[in-house]
Order: C-alpha cells, then sequence, then structure tokens
C-alpha cells in the first residue's frame, strides 16, 4: 500500500524519534511516575503550552491506565521568539485556573534546552505552596545536562539542533508531525 504524502514532507531533512518510540516511551515514563506516586491519590499535570500540549495528551491517559487520578492543569510560558535561539525573557501568556496549595504537581515539558524556562516555572510553582513539584519533559538538549534544574523524568536526550514535530514548532508550524524531526537547513533559512 502506498502510504499518502504529506505537506511537510519535503520540508523533512531526518526524522530523530519516531511515533512508535514515542508512544513506548511514554508508556514506560507512565509507569515510572506510576510506582513513584503510589499512595498518593491526585497529581495535577501541569502542560507547558503549547510546546507540550501533545506530549500531555498522551501522557495522561498513559498515566491514567496505571497510575493516580489526574487534573490537567496548562501553563503557556515563553521564552522563545519566533526564531530557533532562547531570549532568556520568560512571559507568563496564560496562568493556573486553580489554587495547588497543598497538591502534587507534575510539570510536564515538551523540551528543555537552557533550563531557563523550567528554573522560572519551578520557582513559580513552590511559590504558590505545593506539596511537591516534580517535572516530566519528554525531550532534553545537551545544554539542559550543564544548567536546568533537576529533572526527574526524561524520555529522550536530542542532539543540540532545533527539532520540530510533536507539538514543536518552527514559527507555529509544523506542531502535528507524528514524529520529532529536524528540518532541511533551506527550510530554517526562510525563517
Ligand atoms: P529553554 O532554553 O528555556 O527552552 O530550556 C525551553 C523551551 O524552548 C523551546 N525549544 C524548542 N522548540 N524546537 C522547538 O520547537 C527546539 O528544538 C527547541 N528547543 C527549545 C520549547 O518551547 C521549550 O519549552
Ligand atoms: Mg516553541
Amino acid at each position: 500500500m502506498q502510504s499518502q504524502s504529506r505537506w511537510y514532507d519535503a520540508d523533512i531533512e531526518r526524522v530523530l524519534i519516531t511515533e512508535e518510540e514515542i508512544r513506548a516511551k511514554t508508556d514506560e515514563l507512565a509507569k515510572q511516575v506510576a510506582d513513584d506516586f503510589a499512595g498518593i491519590d491526585q497529581v495535577v499535570l501541569v502542560g507547558v503550552l503549547k510546546g507540550a500540549a501533545m506530549f500531555m495528551a498522551d501522557f495522561a491517559r498513559a498515566l491514567g491506565r496505571v497510575g493516580p487520578a489526574v487534573e490537567l492543569e496548562f501553563m503557556a510560558a515563553s521564552s522563545y521568539g519566533q526564531g530557533t535561539t532562547s531570549s532568556g525573557v520568560v512571559r507568563v501568556l496564560k496562568d493556573l485556573d486553580r489554587d495547588i496549595a497543598g497538591k502534587h504537581v507534575l510539570v510536564v515539558e515538551d523540551i528543555v534546552d537552557s533550563g531557563l524556562t523550567l528554573s522560572w516555572l519551578l520557582k513559580y510553582l513552590a511559590s504558590r505552596s505545593a506539596a511537591s513539584v516534580t517535572v516530566v519533559t519528554l525531550f532534553r538538549k545537551p545544554a539542559a545536562m550543564r544548567s536546568a534544574p533537576p529533572l526527574k523524568y526524561i524520555g529522550f536526550d536530542l542532539p543540540p539542533e532545533f527539532v520540530v514535530g510533536y507539538g514543536l514548532d518552527f514559527g507555529e508550524r509544523y506542531r502535528e508531525l507524528p514524529y520529532v524531526a529536524v528540518l532541511k537547513p533551506e527550510v530554517y533559512a526562510r525563517g
């Protein structure tokens, strides 16, 4: 059977992490979290928009099969502009809807690079008196090993390249790709 071509096929240089690998890893992370949270009834998942939207949806369902009950919260904080390098400036675009005081919070991140966004977010959540705050990130870039705050659950280590797909964008495009890929240099150059 011939698979249908997609609008983005011509833009892809190479696929780094396949859809199947993401699915298997998500289940594995959910099991780890379920084991560690055994005895805890309720966990508040804080998804970081927009990048973590896909992972949040899949991770919440994976955790729902094996772990505690979850509440879903979303925050939007931006440290990146339109381009591919961190500005270091974090802006809150969307705050939590509910009080997290006394709750067990698991931050659900798409990717940690410099860790600036996450460091800021952890301070912010700590100031709201959560019972505990831990982090699951699907992807980690090499810079995060030097400067990022501690990450308890990590899906994949990526090379120091700008990637797209599975929630990650370049200029707000490519988030819907089912895998994570590097785009062709000419696509990045088009900006
Ligand atoms: P920092 O440097 O603060 O960056 O850890 C975290 C945020 O930056 C974005 N980011 C990326 N987005 N492809 C993207 O589409 C990438 O390769 C990439 N690296 C970092 C992302 O929004 C993340 O939450
Ligand atoms: Mg982004």
